[in-house]
This record gives C-alpha cells, sequence and structure tokens, in this order.
C-alpha cells in the first residue's frame, strides 16, 4: 500500500495521501480498491502537493532558522506531519470484470497501491499495431506492449502532435511497420526530407523484412534498384489539383477551370505555349492577358518547370508509358507501403503532387463504392501519412478553398482512407478539423496554444493530463483514440529496435 484517499468528488479529481518514503510521478497510475463493493478504479496521477497540518507561517520560520543561523531542528512526529498528497483522475472502474466510465469515486481510506501487470491484462486484447510499452510517469514496463487496433482506426484518422525531435517520424515509422507485418493495409507517405525510406547511414522502412511490399517513388529513383521515378506528365493535372493548394484568386481559379473545359488534358500545355493576345481571342476577352500572364508564370514556378517546360518531376513532354498514379493504384491493391521522396523539390511542387495524387486516389476509392461493390470491399484501407500538415490543413490555406487533404479529413472515412497528419502546430488547424482525427499520438508539446488545441479536439478527456502533456520527454507519448478503454500513456519503439525485433519474430509480439 502507498496510500489512502482522502477527498475528491465525481467529475474532479480524488485526493491520495502518500506513505512517507513512498516515490510517485506524475503519468503513475495507481489503483484504489474497495475492499466492500470489490470495485477497483484505475486512477492516473495528474499532479503532486507537499502538504503539511502545520501552518505555513511556522514552517516558513522554521525554514528561516535553519537557514539563516544554521541551527538544527527536530520535529516531532515530522513524517505525519509533513507529506504529499497527489491528485489524480478516475480512468475507469472495473466491477466484476468489466469496465464502467467513472461515475462514482472511492470512498475515504480507501487503500490505494500501485499498479501490478495482471492489473493490465486487459491491454494486451487490444490492436495488432505494437507502438511502444506502458509508460508510468518516465518508466517504462518492459513487460507490457501497447497495440493499436489498425482496423476503421486507420480511416477515422490520426493526428501525431510533438514539438521538434520528439519523435513524430519515428512514431509514424514505428506505426507503419506495424502495417507492414499486417499485410492487408495500403499506405501512402509523402516525406519531404527522405527519411522514411532510409540510406546508406540511416535506418528506413527498406530495412524492414518485409521490404519487398515496399514501393519508393523518387526523382532520384535510378540511382536505386527497384525505385519507381517520380515523373508527372502535365496532362494528367486537374485545375482541382491546384485549388485550395496553390495562391490562386477566383479569377484565377476560374481561368484554370475554362482552359481545362477548352483544352481537356492539354490545358497546361496551352497555357505555357500559346501567344496570351490568342488566348484572349479563344476565351472571348472573358479572361485579361494578365491573369493569362500571371497564371502562366505560377504555373512555370509551383511546377518548376524550365524555358522548354520540364523539370525534375513535372513536364510538358506527352506521356508514352504507365502514370505514375497508376504505378501508385496498383501498388496500393498489392496492400504496399507506398513512400513519395519529394525531398528535391519545392514545397509548392510537393503540394501538387501530393493533392494530384490523392486526387486521383479519392476519385477512385469513391468511384469504385458507388459503382462496384465487390471491388470497393477488395480495396485496402489506406493511410495517407502527411508531415508539416498545416501546410495543406491551416487555416490559412483552406480559407483559400476547400483542397483534397480537407475532403479527406471530412469524407475519407467512409471510402476507407485515411490521413495520419504530422505536426508540431496543431494550433494552426482548424477545429472541426483537428476533431475528425480521431486517434491523437501526443508527445511533448511545450506550446500552450498546442495544448489546448489538442486537448480540446480530444474524443477522450484529457484536460487533466495537460502538465503531462508538457513535460513528455523524447518518445514519451500519450494515445487517445475512440478505439482504446483510455488515454493511453506509451513510451514509444524506437523505430531501429523495433525492425530488429519484428525481424527475429519473436512469437509474443503478436499478443503483447
Ligand atoms: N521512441 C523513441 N525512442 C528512442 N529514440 C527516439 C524515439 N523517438 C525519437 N527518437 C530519436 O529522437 C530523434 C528525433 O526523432 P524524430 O526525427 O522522430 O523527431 P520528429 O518529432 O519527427 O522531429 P522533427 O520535428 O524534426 O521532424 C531521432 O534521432 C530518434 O531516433
Ligand atoms: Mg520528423
Amino acid at each position: 500500500m502507498i496510500g489512502k484517499i482522502v477527498g475528491g468528488s465525481v467529475g474532479e479529481k480524488v485526493i491520495i495521501r502518500i506513505k512517507s518514503g513512498e516515490r510517485v510521478d506524475v503519468g503513475d497510475i495507481l489503483i484504489a480498491e474497495d475492499k466492500e463493493t470489490k470495485e477497483k478504479f484505475f486512477l492516473k496521477v495528474v499532479n503532486i502537493n507537499i502538504s503539511s497540518l502545520i501552518a505555513r507561517q511556522f514552517i516558513e520560520e522554521m525554514a528561516g532558522q535553519n537557514l539563516e543561523s544554521g541551527e538544527d531542528f527536530e520535529i516531532f512526529d515530522s513524517q505525519e506531519r509533513f507529506y504529499r498528497l497527489c491528485e489524480a483522475k478516475v480512468l475507469k472502474i472495473k466491477r466484476d470484470g468489466k469496465f464502467y466510465p467513472p461515475r462514482t469515486i472511492p470512498n475515504f481510506f480507501t487503500d490505494v497501491r500501485k499498479i501490478e501487470k495482471e492489473d493490465l491484462d486487459f491491454i494486451k486484447q487490444e490492436g495488432e499495431i505494437p507502438i511502444g510499452h506502458l509508460r508510468l510517469g518516465t518508466k517504462k514496463v518492459s513487460e507490457i506492449k501497447i497495440n493499436l487496433p489498425a482496423n476503421k482506426l486507420i480511416s477515422h484518422h490520426m493526428l501525431v502532435v510533438a514539438a521538434t525531435g520528439k519523435g513524430k517520424s519515428n512514431f509514424a515509422k514505428v506505426f507503419l511497420s506495424g502495417l507492414l507485418e499486417l499485410g492487408e493495409y495500403s499506405a501512402v507517405v509523402f516525406d519531404p526530407h527522405n527519411e522514411y525510406y532510409g540510406g546508406k547511414g540511416t535506418k528506413g522502412l527498406k530495412h524492414h523484412h518485409l521490404n519487398n511490399r515496399i514501393l519508393y517513388i523518387s526523382p532520384k529513383a535510378r540511382e536505386i534498384p527497384g525505385a519507381e521515378e517520380l515523373k508527372i506528365h502535365v496532362e494528367d493535372l486537374e485545375p482541382d489539383d491546384f485549388f485550395g493548394i496553390a495562391d490562386l484568386s477566383q479569377a484565377q481559379q476560374e481561368a484554370l477551370s475554362l482552359l481545362k473545359k477548352k483544352y481537356n488534358e492539354n490545358w497546361i500545355k496551352h497555357l505555357l505555349e500559346e501567344k496570351i493576345e490568342k488566348l484572349i481571342e479563344e476565351f472571348d476577352k472573358k479572361v485579361s492577358g494578365v491573369t493569362f500572364a500571371t497564371l502562366r508564370r505560377k504555373m512555370q514556378h509551383v511546377l518548376e518547370l524550365d524555358e522548354s517546360g520540364r523539370g525534375l518531376v513535372f513536364t510538358i513532354e506527352k506521356r508514352e508509358d504507365t502514370s505514375i498514379y497508376n504505378i501508385i493504384k496498383q501498388g496500393i491493391k498489392q496492400r504496399k507501403i507506398i513512400i513519395i521522396d519529394t525531398s528535391s523539390v519545392g514545397e509548392e511542387a510537393e503540394k501538387i503532387i501530393a493533392s494530384s495524387i490523392l486526387n486521383k486516389l479519392f476519385t477512385s476509392y469513391r468511384y469504385a463504392k458507388q459503382k462496384d461493390e465487390v471491388e470497393f470491399n477488395n480495396l485496402p484501407e489506406v493511410l495517407v501519412v502527411f508531415e508539416e500538415a498545416p501546410r495543406v490543413l491551416g487555416k490559412e490555406v483552406l480559407a483559400k478553398g476547400v483542397n483534397v487533404f480537407e475532403k479527406i479529413a471530412r469524407e475519407g472515412r467512409k471510402f476507407k482512407i485515411g490521413l495520419c497528419a504530422i505536426t508540431q502546430m496543431p494550433s494552426l488547424i482548424p477545429a472541426e478539423i483537428l476533431s475528425q482525427m480521431n486517434t491523437k499520438v501526443i508527445l511533448g508539446l511545450p506550446a500552450p496554444a498546442d495544448r489546448k488545441a489538442v486537448i480540446n479536439s480530444s474524443a477522450q478527456n484529457i484536460s487533466d493530463e495537460d502538465v503531462e502533456i508538457q513535460i513528455l520527454d523524447m518518445g514519451e507519448a500519450l494515445v487517445t483514440s475512440p478505439f482504446v478503454k483510455f488515454p493511453l500513456p506509451v513510451k514509444i519503439f524506437k523505430f531501429e529496435e523495433q525492425i530488429k525485433r519484428l525481424q527475429k519474430d519473436v512469437p509474443d509480439i503478436a499478443i503483447g
């Protein structure tokens, strides 16, 4: 026994007096067991106070004496008079082997103990994607592995948030490794730092033992065996790929739609190569020369095209072989994890690459659902991983128009497409979009505005965990989700170690 209940109320916190010499940290999970009702309360420590029955002024005086005169003092019954109180929230109540929401609290003087492995046996039955060990405060519990369920969780979207260097990309790689093991899901990862596939010095998904189901697409594919070249022919682009992504006025957006209507797949080619006077004439002066000239400049800039209409990724050349979109579609059908290296293009080009790929993916899933149920049922749930998500889901961008990322956030669930939005600054994303991200993997977040945005949009109440979220260290996470029983404190696996573990294929991985 480490403490006793001394106060509290439902909906607030319970107060526990801690036995002298016992150590309790914020984030610890404790058990209060009512001997009469046999109810087991799962409590989570959210704050710790030092307290005393002696009035504060006497304590100050005693400290002063000791400081100023060096005089030592003996306190009669000091262990009883000076003690720690901890505030804890009730996570769940277990009664007759079942879990219930916290509608009551334990009584005065109920014994409180530390959690034991057996108390957490139920966590093992949850899910199939191992992400880390249970964490109590800062201590990892090596015997208990935490899994997330893949089914549904993916298409109900995920948010991975943390300050820089706290382990967002590491988590994403660990999660993707788990998806690979399962073999029924697919993912599309947009990788602006080229850190997911792995290279000579760095470990990535290519070091996973099932790397034959990874498809790597890069502008530098020629140097890498098995990789596909990231090449996009502008004839495959649609005006929609630019809306809500590129900085375009209303008039410019309308002009793009008109161009598409008139020239079909050659719309960008005409915009880039036709004489401006000719364009004005062709459109009966409905579009001004200035608009065409500006659009032409923007198009060249965004797609990073040179004078001849060629760039690293985009080109006006006619497509001769299979488009990259078909290669991706094939990969998804084969349950592959597709990594798209956008590290050598600028941010604008990267966003257009992602938006055009996702528009085609979204359309094909939606079409399948409407037209061909058998085909739709055969398609895997697919997770779209996007780093620095406010670039496409920020309030500022979305004010300019709906883009495909927002469409997926709002409706993707119906079509088995989930978003894994990674960001350092969730406060930049509109609240409604944040609350669509049902599963949140929260690593350390020092900024109050960001914590508030995440806490307010979580499926489970985590307002008491504000302090914990603030002080989470690298790789320490709190995972909230409608698909887990309570917000799970986790120490995320280090990716490099996890792929070794998966390779050894230790049997307890599936259950632990
Ligand atoms: N769970 C973990 N266990 C051990 N080390 C970790 C863990 N998570 C991250 N690290 C280490 O911390 C460093 C930063 O991790 P990572 O790149 O994932 O951070 P990030 O949040 O994606 O940062 P950035 O904002 O720069 O993208 C890496 O060297 C990684 O190996
Ligand atoms: Mg990162």
